[in-house]
């Protein structure tokens, strides 16, 4: 499937926490692009990587699972983007999205990031990499207390239990680069539409500041993938282009 990335002639107020990641970094750009009014959250010792917007955004330093500092920084908001980031081994994804489900307006649009290997329904169908690797790395980082792929998987159960106003984009495999256009999806990871797996982060980025606006992926958790890889081109009726062409 894609989206209709049309941009709202409304300049919303929109909360990205986590803004100072590389993720976040990009959604900061694409709202600025959009004349958007930008509060950024993060960690006290980021700030500084967000010097060159500084002047163009406000921004609320303080860890994103800090109820205070997300019930400031969303007061007032239309739409809410949280880089869901499973480090630590202190529910930090699940507390940080405690605090947004809970002090977002109740309107808000509420975008959430993370990898394909959270699950809605259970019928993803995973390559053996993704069934058996990541539940080593994942085992293995838990043992080393740096990263809890266990607290993202809660963290999105929360979010899908929510009767608010949430889309959880999974991201495929990323890479850098330049913006090749909206990413495709579908509901399900093993879509042959998705076979590609792999997305530019800044087109990660793109989807979830067009999800703002799109109200056809409230309550959805579209799987995401490149729109210039092969089975996107292939299965998204385009007309065929050579790769690394932009899409759009
Ligand atoms: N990387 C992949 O291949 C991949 C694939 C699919 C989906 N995703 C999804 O993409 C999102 C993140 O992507 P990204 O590339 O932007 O990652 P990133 O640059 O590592 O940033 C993630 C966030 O985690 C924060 N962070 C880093 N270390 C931390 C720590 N020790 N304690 C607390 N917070 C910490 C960062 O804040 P600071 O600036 O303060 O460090 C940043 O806000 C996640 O939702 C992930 O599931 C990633």
């Amino acid at each position: 499937m894609t989206i209709d990335d049309t941009p709202d002639t409304r300049p919303l107020r929109v909360c990205i926490v986590g803004a100072s990641g590389k993720l976040g970094r990009y959604m900061i750009q694409h709202c600025l692009d959009r004349d958007y009014q930008v509060v950024a959250v993060c960690r006290p010792e980021s700030v500084p990587k967000l010097d060159d917007v500084a002047d163009r955004i406000e921004i609320i330093p303080g860890r994103t699972d800090d109820r205070a500092v997300i019930a400031r920084a969303v007061a007032g908001c239309d739409g809410v983007l949280t880089v869901l980031a499973p480090w630590g081994v202190h529910d930090y994804s699940s507390g940080t999205t405690r605090a947004v489900l809970e002090y977002a307006e109740p309107d808000a649009r509420l975008i959430f990031s993370c990898g394909w290997h959270i699950t809605r329904d259970g019928l993803d169908r995973y390559s053996w990499q993704l069934r058996y690797i990541v539940p080593i790395v994942s085992t293995l980082a838990r043992w080393a207390r740096v990263v809890d792929v266990d607290d993202q998987v809660r963290a999105a159960r929360l979010i899908f239990d929510s009767d608010t106003r949430w889309t959880v984009v999974r991201g495929s495999d990323l890479e850098e680069g330049e913006s090749q256009g909206l990413p495709v999806w579908s509901r399900h990871v093993g879509d042959p539409i998705l076979a590609g797996n792999l997305t530019r982060r800044i087109d990660f980025a793109l989807f979830m500041v067009a999800a703002l606006t799109n109200d056809t992926l409230v309550r959805e958790a579209p799987a995401i993938n490149g729109c210039a890889t092969e089975s996107a081109r292939a299965y998204a009726g385009r007309p065929a282009q050579p790769a690394h062409s932009p899409c759009r």
